[in-house]
């Protein structure tokens, strides 16, 4: 099997602020269910993703990509081996890890900005400060404008800035986003894709990013992690050495070798 566990880096700087934003997943299997019937959702699974990078992770539908994904967030206790982010033994759910869905899950009788506040409810500042918080992490991804509207009167790429806005706004050293756009439509999703490069250059948050789309994986990652069909396992690493930004009207020719070796991957999977 691939062994993906790489040495670390040279850190560089103070080492403590850097290493807070490591994903460490140390031989991590997931089992649904008791015998005789269990579901094995994700095979003893080792990765280290490093402070700041993106890694997307792409694979066919039912293969344990959200399992991986929910057990950095604390949302599904491993059946074996553990999950540490930073120093910290994953356990439960934790304000430094923030998880972007793609049915956004927000509340309909918040307003966007009260949405917001929601997920500030636990960080112990006067109400005024979390409302400014609420309203910066609102603008940051260009919804100022439209603090006061409630759910329902947002399109589909609104609402999933607001998501977005709500888990920036407790400043998380990692991101867990897992099919963040995929209910939205194709440029409505080429956008979002946009705002997120920009959010994560310029916070250089860890993402960990579930995505069934090449394209979309290669326009993100640094990396692009491979995963079987059921029970899923990691088959390969990918990594995207093309340069930044990556506009998608100029994807040459190194981007069509990656594609073409990732639908290979993913199609022989599935063989
Ligand atoms: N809470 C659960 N209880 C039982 N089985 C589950 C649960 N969550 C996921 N599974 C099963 O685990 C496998 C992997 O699911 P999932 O991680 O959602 O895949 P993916 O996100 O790649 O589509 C699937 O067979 C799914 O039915
Ligand atoms: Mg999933």
């Amino acid at each position: 099997m691939l062994d993906i566990r790489e040495v670390d880096q040279e850190i560089v700087g103070d080492p403590s602020a850097i290493a807070r934003g490591r994903i460490d997943i140390a031989g991590v299997s997931v089992v649904f269910g008791k015998v005789p019937d269990q579901t094995v959702a994700l095979e003893p699974t080792d990765l280290i993703l490093q402070p700041g990078t993106f890694t997307a992770l792409i694979g066919p539908s039912g293969c344990g990509k959200s399992t991986l994904l929910n057990a950095v967030a604390g949302f599904v206790t491993p059946t074996e081996g553990c999950v540490r982010v930073g120093k910290r033994l994953v356990e439960r759910p934790h304000p430094s890890v923030g998880v972007v869905f793609q049915n956004f899950a927000l509340f309909p009788w918040f307003t966007a900005r009260g949405n917001v506040m929601f997920a500030l409810k636990g960080v112990a500042m006067p109400r005024q400060d979390r409302e400014k918080r609420a309203i910066e992490a609102l603008k940051e991804v260009g919804l100022a404008e439209h603090a006061k509207k409630f759910p329902g009167q947002l399109s589909g790429g609104m609402k999933q800035r607001v998501a977005i806005a709500r888990t920036l706004s407790a400043d998380p050293d990692v991101l867990l986003m897992d099919e963040p756009f995929g209910a939205l439509d194709a440029q409505t999703r080429l956008r979002m894709q946009e705002l997120l490069m920009d959010l994560w250059s310029r916070r250089k948050t860890t993402v960990l990013f579930v995505t069934h789309d090449v394209d979309e994986a290669l326009r993100l990652a640094d990396v692009v992690y491979v995963m079987s069909p059921a029970p899923g396992r990691i088959i390969r690493k990918v990594p995207v050495d093309l340069s930044r930004p990556r506009p998608v009207d100029r994807m040459g020719d190194d981007f069509l070798q990656l594609r073409a070796e990732l639908m290979g991957l993913l199609h022989h999977s599935n063989d």
